[in-house]
């Protein structure tokens, strides 16, 4: 079987399978009555007040939704809260002596939170951060691996009324700069290092090689991870001091809108420039909190873990807000799941009695890959359900996680959503849907999703199409930071009519008789790898950037593990060799600029790129090469022949 077949390609050819959920969940499960689904059909958008009720609302809202202003949708107009409040504050009275954080470091080291100290400690740092000079509406960044410091530093800012932008502590230090410029945010809280397979690495000569690159001042707070007496520079705040100065300092939650920001959140598109998607206070963390309760039934009593990164949305809505927001345990992991052994995550989640786990599918085909003996070392019957998100996952490694670490008891649900959507959108409800592997499922009660053709019809069950969101809700992003235009542009212009808004998420999807929706992968030029969105012209103008090259083309090309991998072609110019000397410096170009996550598979020198007459590079001819798949039409090239050349390179011949 190929790599396509195994990954994305199995999904569609297999005949498919369908699961039940385990009746000893049902009994239990948060949501068990299949009628949610009419219920919120009959009543839109009031049906979002449940979403809004799990939060505490300082002033009531007014309407749940305005829509005057079409796609600047708000929700829970009028009312009035505070995310850092919700997170903390109102747990003190019945849950202040339980366990919010539970965090492991890769060495061991463990460190736990109750809401009383996790509280205590926000409430410090915030008082901090007002003495830094942060004011209300200040973006402040994070550049942090997994620590607990990251979802204090974001709380601390949530309660004196300041948006963070987290910055994914794997990507480069050029990445940190556009990002705090294009914010102009002139607040970072970052650490010394961090610890990955073994090693400590050396975090904050990255942070501080992007300030360098930031066109405003700013003032950095650094957290003493590593604790090895590592300089922590002297024009930067140690964050133990500010605390210590700060002890028993208490700060009153900010009153925030509804629709005013929580934070800003960076994403790849098709542009070379990251978009800054904008999420509201009120919509969004009621949005987290109604998806953790319904299909990652979250309770209190849970010791619930998403084993994602919080420099990723993933991490924001379901580590840290909607956890939180429903006053569980949530665990932190700050290393791989190979590190001591393939065992790791297995270990954690016997030693904390993990009730729920949410992951990617790229961890788990790699699960697959080493075996069931590294689950079969330990108990893992804490588990009452399983999760997955990111990318398409197939059938195989749904099957793999359903039986060896679920032991056919948990449901697995694949929740599709984006950084934009805030929240889950298509999935099961675990106590309610039946599931089918390789098949996200069908949309959330109240949300519209459906699948399209170019035109905008409908598509029959079983075709390939576009999928589509008609209907607004209350996760969804509020614009695009400082650029209204844009997110009008990448968002609404493909699909709206001229009396209704569609939002396009640029996804292929099929959906099948029974409403279950099939995600395909992305429509545009960005590409999944390990789950996280790459944008092949941020690739390109990195390849670009390295001395000798004349031109690049990047496209996502099937991988067994990652599901999608960067393959680069590149023309040099006149006089430099191709080779591996310049393959190193392509390599290292790309990971200099973005991060290792987009480190090319394949360097691929070429004399010519594939173009049309108009002169536009066809990618898609690249992907087919990329993924030895047969070659689509070529006879819109102005240079038919160097199809066959570059074919040849690839495969060797
Ligand atoms: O292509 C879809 C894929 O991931 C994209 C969103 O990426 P990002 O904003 O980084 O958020 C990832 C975590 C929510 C989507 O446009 N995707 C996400 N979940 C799934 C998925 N593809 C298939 N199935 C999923 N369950």
């Amino acid at each position: 079987m190929s790599d396509s077949e195994e990954t994305g390609l199995e999904a569609r050819l297999a005949e498919q399978e369908a699961f039940e959920p385990p009746a000893e969940f049902v009994e239990q499960a948060n949501v068990s009555d299949p009628s949610i689904y009419e219920e919120f059909e009959n009543d839109w958008p009031g049906c979002w007040e449940r979403a809004a009720d799990l939060v505490d609302w300082e002033t009531d809202y007014d309407e749940v939704l305005v829509d005057d202003d079409e796609p600047f949708y708000e929700w829970f107009v009028g009312g009035e809260l505070n995310a850092s409040y919700n997170c903390l504050d109102r747990h003190l009275d019945s849950r202040g002596d339980e366990r919010a954080i539970r965090w492991e470091g890769e060495p061991g080291d463990t460190r736990e939170f109750t809401y009383a100290e996790l509280h205590r400690e926000v409430n410090e740092f915030a008082a901090a951060l007002r003495e830094l000079g942060v004011e209300e509406d200040d973006v402040v960044t994070m550049y942090m691996p997994m620590i607990p410091e990251l979802p204090i530093a974001m709380l601390a800012c949530a309660r004196i009324g300041a948006p963070h932008s987290v910055v994914f502590a794997g990507f480069s230090a050029d990445a940190l700069a556009t990002r705090m410029n294009a914010a102009d945010s002139q607040f970072l809280v970052t650490c010394d290092g961090y610890y990955r397979r073994g090693d400590a690495l050396d975090h904050l000569s990255k942070a501080d090689d992007g300030l360098a690159g930031v066109d405003h001042g700013t003032t950095t707070v650094v957290v003493d991870r590593l604790g090895d007496g590592h300089d922590l520079g002297d024009d930067h705040f140690d964050y133990d001091d500010l605390v210590a100065d700060h002890a028993g300092a208490e700060v009153d939650p900010v009153t925030r809108d509804a629709e005013d920001m929580l934070f800003l959140m960076y994403t790849s598109g098709t542009t070379g420039e990251p978009k800054g998607v904008k999420h509201s206070t009120g919509g969004y963390l009621s949005y987290v909190s109604w998806t953790s309760h319904a299909v990652l039934d979250v309770k209190p009593d849970d010791t619930y873990w998403c084993a994602a990164d919080i420099g990723w949305i993933t991490g924001h809505s379901y580590i840290v807000y909607g956890p939180l927001a429903l006053g569980t345990t949530t665990v932190m992991y700050e290393g791989t799941p190979d590190h001591p052994d393939n065992d790791r995550l297995w270990e954690l989640v016997d030693g904390y009695d993990v009730t729920q786990l949410y992951t990617a599918p790229t961890a788990i085909r790699a699960f697959m890959k080493w075996g069931e003996e590294y689950p079969d070392r330990h108990d893992l019957s804490s588990l009452r359900l399983l999760g997955t998100v990111g990318e398409p996952i197939n059938p195989k490694a749904w099957k793999w996680y359903y039986r060896h670490i679920g032991d056919e008891s948990c449901p697995v649900v694949d929740t599709w959503w984006q950084t934009e959507t805030g929240g889950m959108m298509i999935t099961t409800l675990p106590g309610i849907g039946t599931m089918k592997p390789g098949s996200a499922g069908p949309p959330l009660p109240g949300v519209d999703a459906r699948v399209v053709d170019a035109d905008g019809e409908e598509v029959a069950p079983g075709e390939a199409g576009y999928l589509t969101v008609d209907r607004p809700w209350p996760g969804m992003l509020r614009t695009l930071y400082k650029n209204d235009e844009r997110f009008i542009e990448e968002y609404w212009d493909a699909y709206s009519g001229s009396d209704e808004w569609v939002y396009f998420p640029e996804d292929g999807a099929k959906i099948d008789d029974d409403g279950y929706i099939t995600v395909l992968g992305r429509v545009d030029d960005v590409i999944n790898v390990s789950g996280h969105r790459l944008g092949t012209m941020e690739i390109e103008s990195a390849v670009v950037d390295v001395e000798g090259v004349a031109e690049a083309a990047a496209v996502g090309g099937d991988h067994k593990m990652k599901g999608e991998a960067v393959y680069t072609y590149v023309i040099l110019e006149d006089g430099y060799e191709e080779g591996e000397e310049m393959e190193a410096a392509i390599i290292g170009g790309v990971e200099e600029a973005i991060g290792p996550i987009a480190r090319p598979e394949e360097v691929v020198f070429t004399p010519e790129l594939p173009k049309t007459r108009s002169g536009k590079i066809m990618r898609r001819l690249l992907e087919d090469i990329a993924n030895d798949d047969e070659l689509g039409n070529t006879s819109t090239l102005r240079n038919p022949d160097v199809v066959d050349d570059i074919e040849a390179k690839v495969t060797g011949d």
